[in-house]
Formats: structure tokens, C-alpha cells, sequence
């Protein structure tokens, strides 16, 4: 390859980044490694406001602002910062929000890694299309407050492709241990022998099956296989407080 024609491609990058912001030195951004935009229409308030609540509100939220960022608002959303403008609407490729959650721009990875299982995930190539696409689209976020759309949790599609990793091969058929069976919603909600029925209609967050699989219950053997990630509490928690159905 001719030296001038290995320099056109970088020259080509440093060209649409420096389009970014005229004023601002913006990081080289290779926008060919962000994954792709969903093809097809985003709704803000299922899918959008819901992914930054659980990825980014515990650091820019109402109580914390690390690096005075906030994301739970219109206006704190949409903010300038020295890596170019966080939202621009119509042009996700030149948003540097979608550069952090791609880990384009160096240490600036968001959410920031962290050693702990479950806590603070790199949002998945999905989520980032999802993202991607609501700026796309214009980047649309209603004044005043925001509807909280509450994704219903089931036994069918949620809880039992998960009990059915985590605890069918103890908890099925005529061997269950304990006579609990893990793979229906009756034997579930029916519990064991000793702890009866798993969850507490009444209080909720008393349900023993919460207390088994936050691996807290010290009467049980195997704690190790009964207690579950975050995330995956997290689930059968909602699932329980949506009346488990
Ligand atoms: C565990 C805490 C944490 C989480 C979760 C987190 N961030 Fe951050 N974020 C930070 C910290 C710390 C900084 C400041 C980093 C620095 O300036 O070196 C920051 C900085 C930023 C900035 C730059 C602000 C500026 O003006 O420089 C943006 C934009 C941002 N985060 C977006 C997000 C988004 C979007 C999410 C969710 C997808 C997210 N962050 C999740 C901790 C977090
Ligand atoms: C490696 C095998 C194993 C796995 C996997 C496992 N358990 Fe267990 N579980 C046991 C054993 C052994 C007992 C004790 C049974 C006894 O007391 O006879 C038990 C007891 C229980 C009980 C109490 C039953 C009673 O006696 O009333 C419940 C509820 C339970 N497990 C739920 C779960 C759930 C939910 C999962 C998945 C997150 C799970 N277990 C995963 C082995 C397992």
C-alpha cells in the first residue's frame, strides 16, 4: 500500500470527529465498532428510561452525580461534556454517550467495570441498539414526568428458564430433595416439606423462597447452589411482589 493511501482512512476518522464539536478536542472515536441500531421503532419509556434507571441512575441519579452527570432528567440527559455532546438527537454514531457505553473513549467505559458479579454490567450489543436507535429517532423524551413502565414478570417466561438452570436438577421429578418442585408454578408456590409454601401473599418480602435464594437461610445444605446473582434475585424478587403468577 502507497504511505498516502494507509493515511486516507485516518484522515477520513479524524475528519467526522472533528465535525463532532469545532471548539472541543473530542478522542478519535472508530464509530465502525459500535454495534448496530435496532431496526425498528423504540418506545422511550418501556425501553429506554427503563435501561438507564437500572445501568445508570445509582452514579447519575437524584442522589448521586458522578462526574456531574445526571440522567434521570431531560435536562441533566442531554448535557455537554468534554467528550462532545452526550445525546445528539438524530445521530447516535456522534453521541458520546453511545461512545462510553461502547468503550470507545479511554477509562470512560460506562458503567465503569467492576469486580463485583452482577453489579454494574456492560450494557449488551441489544441494549446499545435499542439506545442507538432512540437517538436515531430523535431522541424524544416527554417533559414532565415520566410514566414508570413496569415489565410484568412471569413464571412461564421468567421464573421457570431460570429455576430450570438453577435448580432442576435437584428440585425436579420424584427424587426432588426436600419435595420441592422447582419446574412448575403449583410446586413452587407449594413449596418442600419442611418450609411449605414458598411465598408469603401477605408480605411478600418475607417469602421463604426469597430468603433461600438471597442464600440466607442457614438451615438449608448447599448454600453455594441455592443462592442466586444479583440480577437473577432481583427477578424472582419482582416476581413475587407482582403476585407471583
Ligand atoms: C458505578 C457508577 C457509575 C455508573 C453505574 C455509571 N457511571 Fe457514568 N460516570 C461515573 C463516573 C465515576 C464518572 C466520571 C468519570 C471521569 O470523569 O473520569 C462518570 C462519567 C459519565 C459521563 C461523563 C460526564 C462528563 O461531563 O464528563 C457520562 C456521559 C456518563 N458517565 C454516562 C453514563 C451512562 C449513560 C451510564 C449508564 C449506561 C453510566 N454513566 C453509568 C460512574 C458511573
Ligand atoms: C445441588 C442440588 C441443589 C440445587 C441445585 C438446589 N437445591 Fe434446594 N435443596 C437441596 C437440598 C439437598 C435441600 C435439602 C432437602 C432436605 O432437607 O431434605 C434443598 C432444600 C430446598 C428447599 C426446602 C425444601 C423443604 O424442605 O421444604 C427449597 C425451597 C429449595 N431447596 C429451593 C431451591 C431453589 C429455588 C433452587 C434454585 C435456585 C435450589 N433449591 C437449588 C439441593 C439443591
Amino acid at each position: 500500500m502507497k504511505p498516502i493511501a494507509r493515511l486516507l482512512p485516518i484522515a477520513a476518522l479524524l475528519l467526522t470527529t472533528t465535525l463532532l464539536a469545532a471548539d472541543k478536542k473530542p478522542p478519535v472515536i472508530d464509530v465502525s465498532k459500535i454495534p448496530l441500531p435496532a431496526p425498528r421503532k423504540v418506545d422511550f419509556e418501556k425501553e429506554v428510561y427503563p435501561m438507564l434507571k437500572e445501568s445508570c441512575f445509582s452514579c447519575h441519579g437524584a442522589e448521586k452525580q458522578k462526574g456531574k452527570y445526571r440522567c434521570d432528567t431531560k435536562a441533566g440527559a442531554f448535557k455537554d461534556t468534554d467528550y462532545g455532546p452526550t445525546i445528539v438527537p438524530g445521530r447516535s454514531e456522534q453521541s458520546s454517550l453511545i461512545h462510553m457505553v461502547c468503550g470507545l473513549i479511554d477509562e470512560m467505559l460506562m458503567p465503569p467495570p467492576s469486580d463485583k458479579p452482577g453489579k454494574s454490567e456492560k450494557l449488551t450489543a441489544e441494549q446499545i441498539g435499542v439506545l442507538r436507535a432512540w437517538i436515531d429517532q430523535g431522541a424524544i423524551w416527554p417533559d414532565g414526568p415520566i410514566t414508570e413502565f413496569v415489565k410484568p414478570v412471569t413464571f412461564d417466561g421468567d421464573i421457570k428458564p431460570l429455576f430450570a438452570t438453577a435448580c432442576a436438577a435437584c428440585h425436579s421429578g420424584d427424587a426432588a430433595k426436600g419435595g420441592f418442585q422447582a419446574d412448575t408454578l403449583a410446586g413452587v408456590l407449594k413449596g418442600g416439606k419442611s418450609y411449605g409454601a414458598s411465598v408469603n401473599a401477605a408480605a411478600p418480602a418475607k417469602s421463604p423462597l426469597l430468603t433461600i435464594v438471597a442464600g440466607l437461610d442457614e438451615d438449608l445444605p448447599l448454600p453455594e447452589k441455592h443462592r442466586l446473582p444479583p440480577k437473577s434475585l432481583e427477578l424472582v424478587r419482582k416476581w413475587i411482589q407482582q403476585g407471583a403468577k
